[in-house]
């Protein structure tokens, strides 16, 4: 008989954002009527920017024609993306990048899934806590993360706390790791780093050979000129880190579906006999065998966010939400909440009231408030006597969830 792979016996056996639908989903059913405003997954809620969607069915109508169908494209992305990406997002930095650095994917979950398969099982992986699960979850299916412990850690995992007594800023590991995963701004607390607080992790990494893997899903919210829009502003990077970006947040593509992921040539890692190997060459290989590249459709969609058009559209959409932070914000604080970030993420962590635990105030929220959150010790220990909300609804429901919280 086939053998499983035991790890995915070892993990809780739902997904986070599952296991929040699930009982959302539980207590509509026994509460029809209940007026649920959704602030959980971190999941948009306006519609994509009219220049994608017009790229998207001009696109469309080139399948019509044999002269400009498009079959398998390229695994890494067509040029046409790749080379907007570089000159949009990179060069106005001052980054140089090649068109064949960048991957483009079907979002940054994916691939910060999937880079593991590059990695070796040995390596000692760190993560912030609380921390985006996608990181931990796919490390202990690939054998990296050893045994669930009481207090909710694996044992081969090591946490960085973030709190707001360091002001959420992860601390320098004290023992050897080999892999860092650092996502700023920060889902789940909304905080970010700045530049210099930044620096120590890529001094530290060329130092000790550490590869950072660095989630910049959420840079387009950055408001604060001192946070880096990529880790590749930061001196040095490019010889240590992989960089993951999406349009699922920027350019409300999270079911349209589009990333992209950048491994620049002088990033090495060690192979077993020692030798230093380029981790460009092995994504290439890992993407050519298992991926056969995001849809056409998409890309022109993507490649559209950049024109003068969309990135007005784009701007907008993230004033909308990052206002909706604001009031947020604003809103709990008034009410004597404890909050943090909202002011370069769209995302507004708060400290559970009256001492109750995570689980205690989203069950709390839901059914007296009809609010959904994410419990904070969901994305690790450190999150416990949290509960993240979302900036991604509509202002109308934002405005109505804070009332119903200061009530
Ligand atoms: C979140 O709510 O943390 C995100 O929406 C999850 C994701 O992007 O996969």
């Amino acid at each position: 008989m086939a053998k499983i792979n035991d790890n995915f016996i070892k993990i809780p056996a739902t997904y986070l954002f599952s296991e929040i639908a699930k009982r959302v989903e539980n207590y509509k059913a026994a509460n029809p009527q209940a007026d649920i405003i959704r602030m959980g997954i971190g999941d948009v809620t306006r519609p994509l920017p009219k220049a994608a969607v017009e790229a998207l069915k001009a696109a469309a109508d080139e399948q019509l024609a044999s002269a400009t169908f498009r079959g398998y494209g390229p695994e890494q992305g067509y040029d046409f993306l790749r080379e907007t990406i570089v000159k949009s997002d990179y060069e106005p930095l001052g980054i140089k990048l090649d068109t064949d650095e960048v991957f483009v994917s079907d979002g940054a979950k994916s691939d910060t899934g999937n880079i593991g398969d590059i990695l070796s099982r040995d390596n000692i992986i760190a993560v912030t806590d609380p921390v985006y699960p996608v990181y931990v979850d796919t490390n202990v299916m690939a054998g990296r993360g050893g045994n669930l412990a009481a207090d909710g850690k694996w044992s081969n995992i090591q946490y960085l706390p973030c709190l707001p007594e360091n002001g959420f800023e992860p601390q320098l590991p004290k023992g050897k790791i080999d892999v860092v995963y650092l996502c700023y701004p920060n889902n789940p607390t909304g905080t970010t780093l700045t530049k210099a607080q930044l620096k120590k992790w890529v001094d530290y990494a060329l130092e000790n050979d550490v590869l950072i893997l660095f989630d910049a899903a959420y840079k387009a919210f950055i408001t604060e000129s001192d946070v880096p829009h990529s880790i590749y502003e930061i001196a040095g990077a490019k010889e240590c880190a992989i960089e993951f970006c999406s349009f699922s947040k920027t350019a409300g593509f999270t079911g349209t579906r589009c990333g992209y992921t950048v491994v620049p040539k002088e990033l090495k890692a060690t192979a077993e006999n020692g030798e230093k190997i380029a981790l460009n060459r092995l994504w290439n290989r890992r993407q050519t065998t298992k991926f056969n590249g995001t849809a056409y459709v998409i890309q022109r969609a993507a490649e559209a966010v950049y024109s003068p058009e969309g990135k007005r559209q784009v701007q907008e959409s993230i004033d909308y939400y990052m206002n909706n932070a604001r009031i947020i914000k604003n809103g709990l604080e008034t009410a004597g909440y404890k909050v943090f970030g909202a002011v370069n993420a769209p995302y507004i962590w708060l400290k559970t009231p009256a001492g109750l635990k995570s689980w205690e105030f989203f069950d709390y929220l839901l059914t007296e408030k009809n609010i959904v959150g994410t419990p904070g010790v969901g994305f690790g220990p450190s999150g416990e006597g949290f509960l993240r909300l979302t900036a991604f609804g509509s202002t109308e429901n934002t405005i109505r969830a804070v009332e119903r919280l200061k009530k």
